[in-house]
């Protein structure tokens, strides 16, 4: 028979409740007398089964699934095996709070792009007042573990590594945080202006060290607990990964936590850099999105990089064009916020439905 091997049948259901639990294709028949001489069981059936069978489609009982939404909360019921899936428009406060961190690489080759941040900060405020009129801006600064073979240890050259290019400038630092999050702009400016770059002696740097700290001191850094947080790496290169100290005998891993004294990182010639992994956690755990602005050269590299990073962001630097940065930020910003989300509940599809609401919510 067509009814022996489905699943809904059975001599052991003898309730609604215990039919539905089956699975979304079982229909239970609500009608008192049904088939009685044949016991509760054969009250489950497909749908199908139960119409053929002289259960009136107003008898009959399937798992529906119920989703209510609300501003704060979606509420779905729904048997085990079925599906839901809804679309939750998402719209922006008007002024929801931005706090951006600005982790610039300062080694020597990225002195143009240095120059160029100064005029960023105010023109980056007023593009942004189209989706926030409260933006804050943060600043911190990197280059690389300053330990042999990462840097000339040479005496001459500890202080100045920029001594051959008969420039003056300053020692490499794992990192440093200079500014806490300001509204004031004009004290972002004056900020950036006292900044000079600094060199060291391998290509890749220590962006990854650096965004763990700038993640992790949420004091110091001033994160606000309300804003839609996003720290923004601005490197022309590839990162040291974890392992890469060993180089320097740094064995130790990454520790996750903050060390920071007087706005220095203690612990860049301590422990290696974090690892991908340990950095996405600490990211997710904080509410922070990443950006990547690279160098077009570097731009395939990030690119592997960002795949492992969930919720960052990469964009090419343009060199020195200032628009370019703004947009990235820009962009960056709507992609993270102004996508509606869809939702889905649990597994194969039997009942669907979508409910589209247009409720004003804070950021997912
Ligand atoms: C949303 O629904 C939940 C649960 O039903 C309720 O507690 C809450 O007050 C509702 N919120 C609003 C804004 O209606
Ligand atoms: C903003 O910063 C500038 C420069 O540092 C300072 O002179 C000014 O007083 C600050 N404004 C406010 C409102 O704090």
């Amino acid at each position: 028979s067509p009814v022996g091997d489905n699943l809904c049948s059975s001599a052991l259901i003898t309730s609604c409740k215990e039919c539905l639990r089956r699975g979304p294709q079982c229909s239970w028949c609500f009608k008192e007398d049904f088939l009685e001489e044949a016991g509760a069981g054969h009250r489950c059936d497909l749908q199908v089964n139960l119409l053929r069978r002289g259960c009136g489609p107003e008898f009959t009982e399937n798992s529906d699934v119920k989703v209510d939404v609300n501003a704060t909360v979606v509420d779905i019921l729904c048997a085990p095996g079925s599906e839901a899936s809804f679309v939750v428009a998402v719209k922006q406060l008007p002024r929801y709070p931005v706090d951006l961190y600005y982790l610039v690489d300062v080694s020597a080759s990225m002195q143009e792009n240095l120059d160029h941040l100064k005029t960023v900060g105010v023109a980056l405020s007023l593009r942004m007042t189209e989706y926030s009129s409260d933006l804050w801006l943060g600043f911190g600064s990197f280059v690389d573990k300053p330990v042999s073979p990462y840097i000339n240890v040479h005496p001459t050259k500890i202080n100045n590594p920029c001594s051959d290019y008969e420039i003056r400038c300053r020692p490499a630092h794992g990192f440093h945080h200079v500014l806490s999050m300001t509204g004031n702009m004009s004290e972002f400016t004056r900020v950036i202006k006292r900044q000079r770059i600094s060199g060291n002696m391998d290509t890749p740097e220590g962006g990854l060290d650096a965004m763990l700290q700038a993640t992790v001191c949420q004091r110091a850094v001033g994160w606000r607990p309300e804003a839609k947080r996003l720290l923004l790496l601005m490197t022309d290169q590839p990162s040291h990964l974890a392992l890469d100290s060993r180089l320097a005998g740094i064995v130790i891993p990454h520790d996750g936590l903050c060390h920071l004294e007087n706005n220095v990182y203690t612990g860049s010639t301590r422990m290696d850099h974090p690892s991908l992994g340990q950095l996405s956690d600490k990211l997710l755990e904080n509410h922070i999105h990443s950006i990547f602005a690279v160098e077009k050269q570097q731009y395939q590299w990030y690119e592997e990089l960002v795949r492992l990073l969930p919720g960052s962001y990469l964009g090419k630097i343009g060199f020195f064009q200032s628009p370019n940065l703004i947009d990235l930020v820009v962009d960056s910003y709507k992609v993270r916020t102004q996508l509606p989300t869809l939702f889905s509940v649990s597994k194969p599809a039997m009942t669907k439905r979508k409910t589209e609401v247009g409720k004003e919510t804070a950021a997912v």
